[in-house]
């Protein structure tokens, strides 16, 4: 089982069999959604630690790795009062965080996953600012220009078509509106990304290299993840290596720089 995950790991990042690939992530998403009802794991990325912490509410501490990948996206841009979508928001931790902490007009969550935007809602219910809709990164349920920001956290690895969801993005972002993106590619695959990204309007502004402090997130939060999938013994490796545990494919890859995991900010002109 997790040598067959392992493989579906491979092919998305060689960008082959994009629609069966698609097809195979919604249903694991769908399942792996359901997988806990706490409200404590709101989180479904790998994480980020940077060399300097940064600032956490009490309430957010537990979960500060996976906060790290936000917050990178978001630092700095004029959140407050602004319309912000989040592509891909999972069980809707990372768009509850934002809403709570920067004053944002509004935060939309979309995934298409219907049981992760039905525990994402459960979860973030007391957030006023903050609804989740069910929505597919490459149609997506939005009128045109009607967002000042588009965030994106480890999502568009599991997309058929990377150019869609780029020129939907561009249009439903308002004019000088910011779509800010993090996720693992393999070193061959940027070019495609940066075609894939070459969409009207929407013009790259800066890339960082989140690699390093991704494989810091992941040691750090080892112990605990183990921890909590010996719940889901059942389920042998394959939990594991989708957690990217110490010694797992993705573990390696990213220690070996065969993955990068990478930030980009556009502008939308
Ligand atoms: C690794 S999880 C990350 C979730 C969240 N961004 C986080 O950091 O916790 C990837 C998410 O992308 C969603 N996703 C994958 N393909 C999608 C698509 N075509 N449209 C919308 N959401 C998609 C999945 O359902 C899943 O919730």
């Amino acid at each position: 089982m997790s040598r067959a995950f392992n493989r579906v790991l491979r092919a998305a990042e060689r960008g082959e069999y994009p629609k069966t690939l698609k097809f195979i992530w919604k249903r694991w998403y769908q399942a792996i959604s359901l997988i806990s009802s706490e409200r404590a794991f709101a989180f479904m990325n790998y994480g980020y630690l940077p060399p300097d912490p940064v600032p956490l509410a009490a309430e957010d501490e537990p979960n500060r790795a996976f906060i790290g990948l936000y917050h990178q996206a978001v630092e700095g841009l004029p959140l407050a009062g602004a319309r912000v979508l989040e592509v891909g928001s999972g069980r809707g931790g990372g768009a509850a965080y934002i809403a709570r902490t920067f004053a944002p007009a509004a935060v939309v969550g979309a995934d298409f996953s219907s049981t992760a935007v039905k525990r994402a809602r459960r979860f973030h219910a007391d957030v006023p600012n903050l609804t989740y809709e069910v929505g597919d990164a490459e149609a997506l349920p939005f009128a045109d220009a009607s967002f000042d920001v588009v965030v994106n956290i480890e999502s568009s690895h599991c997309y058929a078509d990377v150019p869609a969801f780029a020129r939907e993005v561009a249009r439903v972002l308002k004019p000088g509106g910011t779509f800010t993106w993090a996720d693992m590619r393999n070193p061959a695959m940027l070019p495609a990304l940066d075609t894939a990204f070459a969409v009207p309007r929407l013009e790259k502004v800066a890339e960082t290299d989140l690699t390093a402090g991704v494989v810091a997130a992941l040691d750090a939060t080892d112990g605990d993840k183990r921890a909590r999938l010996a719940r889901y013994r059942w389920a042998g490796r394959v939990l594991q290596e989708f957690a990217g545990v110490k010694g797992s494919v993705l573990h390696k890859g990213l220690r070996k720089r065969d993955v990068l995991y990478l930030a980009r900010r556009y502008r939308k002109s």
